[in-house]
């Protein structure tokens, strides 16, 4: 690797293509993986990353063996020079832009979940995806080699999945979950809401709602099942098609249907598509 003087490193991004290029950086790496198209969600992981103290390196990779051959793989965004510009403003120290013939020489190798987590919710309608995720996770956190990497907590299962990763396989670095950024009316940022037209974009702040509303009728003594129903009712009378609205108990996501004898958090997770676009969204508490 070549070696970069800290001053340097201070006052100029480094952007790197290969992971020949990147700097060895001195004192404690932050780490905040994306696949590009960076909106502010993605803007906090860096600055949080950068007020921890980190030399922070930011990745844009759009990771194929996370899509499904029916999903959004080729008419994903890719804005690079304004997501330079993004990581630059935020403080970032070093941006990776690897290509796939570097991530992926060979297709011998990649990381098999098993147990509900790999099942359930995301997992039930994408069920290669959270392979895809760990196995390039997985690389990145190996060639970044991180003190701590920054995750957004809109993505509740994968963040799951990642900290189980790095459990199980003894990775040396921390994960750190960020509160969820949203919208003015509440819509969690996320790449893709640029997919959502006028209509569904009035539309889609419901979605942020209907979780908090039902949050507050379980905390309010309704049963969990009839808060679920009503918040489901409302999405689908505005248009939303509903893959899962649920209580689960986390860390596990199991599915809970009562708020009695818990020790653990619990979170309403939900995933609902407005015409071809699919919003996550989640509270914890
Ligand atoms: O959350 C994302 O943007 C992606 O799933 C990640 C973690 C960068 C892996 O490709």
């Amino acid at each position: 690797m070549r070696s970069f003087r800290p001053n340097k490193i201070a006052s100029k991004m480094i952007v790197a293509y290969h992971r020949s290029e990147l700097p060895r950086l001195n004192g404690s790496i932050g780490f905040v993986p994306t696949m590009g198209a960076l909106h502010e969600g993605h803007a906090s992981l860096i600055r949080t990353s950068v007020s921890r103290g980190h030399q922070t390196v930011v990745s844009i990779y759009v990771n194929p063996t996370q899509f499904a051959p029916n999903e959004d793989f080729t008419k994903y965004p890719r804005t690079l020079e304004a997501d330079l510009q993004t990581a630059r403003e935020c403080g970032a120290h070093v941006v990776y832009v690897p290509s796939s013939e570097e991530i992926y020489p060979r297709p011998d190798i990649s990381v098999s979940l098993s147990g509900s987590l790999s099942e359930r919710w995301e997992a039930s309608v994408r069920p290669t995806h959270f392979s895809g995720v760990a196995t390039v996770v997985l690389k990145l956190l190996n060639i970044v080699r991180a003190d701590e990497a920054f995750f957004g907590q809109k993505d509740l299962q994968q963040c799951q999945v990642i900290e189980t990763m790095i459990d199980l396989l003894f990775l040396n670095t921390k994960m750190v979950v960020c509160p969820t950024v949203r919208e003015a009316d509440g819509l969690a940022m996320s790449s893709r809401n640029r997919y959502l037209t006028d209509t569904q974009r009035e539309i889609a702040p419901r979605l942020h709602e209907a979780l908090v509303g039902c949050e507050l009728n379980i905390k309010s003594d309704m049963h969990v099942e009839r808060a679920l129903e009503i918040a489901s009712a409302k999405l689908i009378e505005v248009g939303f098609n509903i893959d899962y609205f649920s209580m689960v108990e986390l860390p596990s996501m199991e599915p809970r249907l009562s708020v009695t004898n818990l020790n653990s958090k619990l979170a309403l997770i939900t995933a609902a598509a407005l015409g071809n676009t699919r919003l996550l969204d989640n509270v914890v508490w």
